[in-house]
C-alpha cells in the first residue's frame, strides 16, 4: 500500500488532532512506552529476568534515568564521547558493588567512592583499553561481566 508523502502527513495530523488527550500527556505517554519496549529489549539482549511485577518496575525506574542520561549527554553533542547502556544498567550502585567485588555492602563501604558511572558504557573509553591491551602494556582489571568495559575502581 503506498501512501503518498501527503495522504501520511494528513494521517499524522489526524491522529494529533483527534487524541483527545492534550499533545503533551499523548508524547509523555508515547514516550513511556517506548521506554518501557527499550527496557523489554535491554532485557532480552542481556538475558535479564525478573522475579515479579514489582521488581520490574523498580527495575524499570533505574534503567529509565540512566537511559535518559545516556541520550540527554549523547544529544548534546559538545561531548567527546558517547555513552551507551550496559550489562549494568539496571543495578544499584550497592548491588553493583556486591557483586563485583563479592562482598557484601557494609556500613562502611556503603560510602565507598563509587558513583553510577558503572551503569552505561563510556564509548570514548574503548579503543584506548583495546589498544593497551593489544600493547600488552598494561594489565586490564579482570572483569567477569559479559560486556562490561569500564570498571569503577573500588575503594572498600
Ligand atoms: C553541553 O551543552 C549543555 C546544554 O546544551 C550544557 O549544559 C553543558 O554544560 C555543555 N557541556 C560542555 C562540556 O560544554
Ligand atoms: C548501619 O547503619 C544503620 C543506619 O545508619 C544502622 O541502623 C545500623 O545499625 C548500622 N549497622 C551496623 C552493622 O553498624
Ligand atoms: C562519578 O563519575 C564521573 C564520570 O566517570 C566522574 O567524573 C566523577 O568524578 C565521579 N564522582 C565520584 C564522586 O566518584
Ligand atoms: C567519558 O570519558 C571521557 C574520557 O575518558 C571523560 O572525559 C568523560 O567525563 C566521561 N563521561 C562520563 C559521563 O562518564
Amino acid at each position: 500500500m503506498a501512501l503518498t508523502l501527503g495522504k501520511k502527513v494528513f494521517i499524522v495530523m489526524l491522529t494529533i488532532l483527534g487524541s483527545w488527550t492534550s499533545q503533551a500527556t499523548s508524547r509523555t505517554l508515547q514516550e513511556a512506552a517506548s521506554m518501557a519496549k527499550r527496557h523489554e529489549q535491554w532485557m532480552a539482549q542481556y538475558d535479564r529476568k525478573y522475579a515479579d511485577d514489582g521488581e520490574k518496575e523498580s527495575r524499570f525506574k533505574i534503567f529509565k534515568e540512566n537511559a535518559e542520561f545516556v541520550e540527554k549527554i549523547n544529544s548534546e553533542g559538545n561531548h567527546s564521547y558517547k555513552l551507551s547502556l550496559n550489562a549494568f544498567s539496571d543495578l544499584t550502585t550497592e548491588e553493583f558493588v556486591a557483586s563485583r567485588t563479592g562482598y557484601k555492602i557494609t556500613n562502611q563501604s556503603r560510602s565507598a567512592n563509587v558513583n553510577t558511572s558503572f551503569r552505561y558504557e563510556n564509548l570514548s573509553d574503548i579503543p584506548m583499553t583495546m589498544d593497551w591491551r593489544e600493547q600488552g602494556a598494561v594489565t586490564p582489571v579482570k572483569d567477569q561481566g559479559k560486556c562490561g568495559k569500564k570498571i569503577t575502581y573500588l575503594k572498600l
